[in-house]
Parts: structure tokens; C-alpha cells; sequence
């Protein structure tokens, strides 16, 4: 349990978090301005099976729940890669910090994948390899995805930081990383056509859909409530696919208020920025205020 004095800090900062997200003009909402680039490139967002087709079945569902979380992580990565070489001396550390999130975010939701939801999900879908081209397609990122941290990691001052240097790193494996968070999805919802899949309504189709559904809220809360939850809340899109999605993840809005303000003021400084405000609305990315920092 916490002491008082760390619930007076967190409710002490999340005031100073609310009045901040509601006051500052920078940190209003707006839509993704067509003049400046956004966190929907220069990795394209999946379009969620659900929404592609209508179809209701548990590798439907449970591959749009995936998609979501991909978009966050793939609008994670836009957000890093765009601000990068805008971000002010002043600013270098949270950017530092923010990116750094979003790296343990990203390994964090990998290594649960491996550990965790695949196994369980050939289990229960009754067919080994089912996931054999997914393990290759983590393969040819991983090396990248860790230089990224490891380049931000070395740095012996914020100061020192080189968005362009970040860009490059991030560069030589962007393809692969998002051709891999697509693909993945594809081979989620094609499981319902394995001969071995539960039949729709079955008792093994209820265990399938509890795997899906538990695994992906413990993999979100295992990212932090200080860390990964406000990363990933303040990374979706509640317009997204004509506000179909405005709801997820499914929970009481004090609750979600309290992720985002009481979690997210820890790191506050961090969250300018994610490409969505307080409400899940998009906003301009905030670095793109500022010339680029050519050295
Ligand atoms: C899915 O259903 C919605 C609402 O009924 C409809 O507007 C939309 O066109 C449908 N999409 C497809 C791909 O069938």
C-alpha cells in the first residue's frame, strides 16, 4: 500500500498534470495538422480486422485487441522518429526518457509474446508452428530495436543526444519492425481456419478468447503504471477508424482519468510527447514547433 505522503505527491502532481494538460495552448488538443507530419508515418497503422470485415469470431477480436496496442507501439515509434531531430537542448532529457519508454514497452510486450501468449495460444488452437514465420520476423528487428536503447543508454549527457543519430539507428530496422507488427495481425485472425481451431461457442473457443483477453491486460499493466500504461494511453487514438475504438480499452472513465493524470505525473514531462492528449484526441506533435537541430 502506499504511505500518504506518496498519495498527497501523486494527487498533488496529477492537479498540477490536469491544469497543465488544460491550460497550455501547446498541449491542446488538435487534430493532426496537413501541413506537418504526425505519428501516422513513416510507419503506416493497421486497419483492425474487425473494422476491415465485421466478423465477430474470437481470432477477430482478439487480433483487433492486438492491433490496437500495435498502432500505440507503431505511433510510438512515428512520434520518436518525426521529433527527434526538433527536440530543444532544454527538452533532450524527457525525449530521452519518453523513447526510452517506448523501447521497454515495445521489448516488454515482445518478451510476453514469446514467453507467454504464444504457447498458450498453440495450446489452445491445438497445432505446433503456428507462430514459426512470427518468431523470424522478431528476430530480424530485435538487434535494432536494442541498438536504439543502447545508443540513448551511452549517451554520458542528454545534451549529447543526436536526433538525427536516432533516426539513422531507427532507420535500419523500420522496415522490418513494421512489416512485422502488420503481419502478425494477419496470422492471428487466420487461425480461425486452421482445421484444429475451436468451433465458434465451443468451450475451447471460451478458453482462446480468456487467453487473448487476460493476457493483453497483464501485459499492458506489467509495462508500469508510471511507464508503459500512460505511454500507451496517451498513444491511442480515439478517433481512430471513425471513433469505432473510442471505448477501448474497456474501463470506468475515473479510472482511465486516473491512469493517465495520477500515473502519467510521475514521468509528466515525458508525455508532451506522445501523439494523443489527455482524452485520447490526436494532437501536433509538440517537438514540430522547433527548427531541426542541425549541428
Ligand atoms: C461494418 O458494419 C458497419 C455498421 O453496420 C457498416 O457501416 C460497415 O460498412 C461494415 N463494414 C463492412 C466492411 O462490411
Amino acid at each position: 500500500m502506499p504511505g500518504w505522503k506518496t498519495v498527497v505527491f501523486f494527487s498533488i502532481q496529477a492537479l498540477m498534470l490536469a491544469f497543465f494538460l488544460n491550460q497550455d495552448p501547446k498541449m491542446a488538443a488538435k487534430p493532426p495538422s496537413s501541413t506537418k507530419p504526425w505519428a501516422d508515418g513513416p510507419c503506416a497503422l493497421i486497419t483492425t480486422p474487425q473494422y476491415a470485415t465485421n466478423k465477430t469470431d474470437i481470432f477477430t477480436l482478439g487480433a483487433t485487441h492486438m492491433a490496437h496496442i500495435h498502432n500505440a507501439i507503431l505511433r510510438g515509434y512515428n512520434s520518436i522518429y518525426q521529433q527527434a531531430p526538433h527536440v530543444t537542448d532544454e527538452d533532450k532529457p524527457e525525449f530521452i526518457g519518453y523513447a526510452q519508454t517506448w523501447f521497454r514497452f515495445v521489448k516488454s510486450h515482445h518478451d510476453d509474446e514469446e514467453q507467454e501468449l504464444f504457447p498458450q495460444v498453440e495450446e489452445v488452437v491445438g497445432t505446433s508452428g503456428i507462430w514459426d514465420a512470427t518468431h523470424k520476423e522478431h528476430e530480424a528487428f530485435l538487434t535494432g530495436l536494442s541498438n536504439t536503447n543502447d545508443y540513448l543508454a551511452q549517451l554520458a549527457e542528454a545534451f549529447d543526444f543526436d536526433g538525427f543519430e536516432l533516426r539513422r539507428i531507427m532507420s535500419t530496422f523500420q522496415e522490418p519492425f513494421a512489416a512485422h507488427f502488420h503481419s502478425e495481425i494477419k496470422t492471428i485472425v487466420s487461425f480461425a481456419d486452421l482445421p484444429t481451431a475451436p468451433e465458434p461457442s465451443s468451450v475451447k473457443a471460451t478458453q482462446a478468447a480468456a487467453v487473448f483477453k487476460s493476457w493483453g491486460k497483464k501485459t499492458v499493466m506489467k509495462t508500469g503504471s508510471t511507464e508503459g500504461v500512460p505511454f500507451l494511453l496517451l498513444n491511442l487514438d480515439k478517433t481512430y477508424e471513425e471513433g469505432k475504438w473510442a471505448a477501448w480499452p474497456p474501463m470506468p472513465a475515473p479510472v482511465r482519468w486516473g491512469l493517465v493524470n495520477v500515473g502519467g505525473a510521475y514521468h509528466w514531462g515525458r508525455w508532451k510527447f506522445a501523439s494523443c492528449d489527455s482524452s485520447g484526441m490526436p494532437r501536433e506533435l509538440y517537438a514540430l514547433q522547433f527548427p531541426e537541430n542541425k549541428k
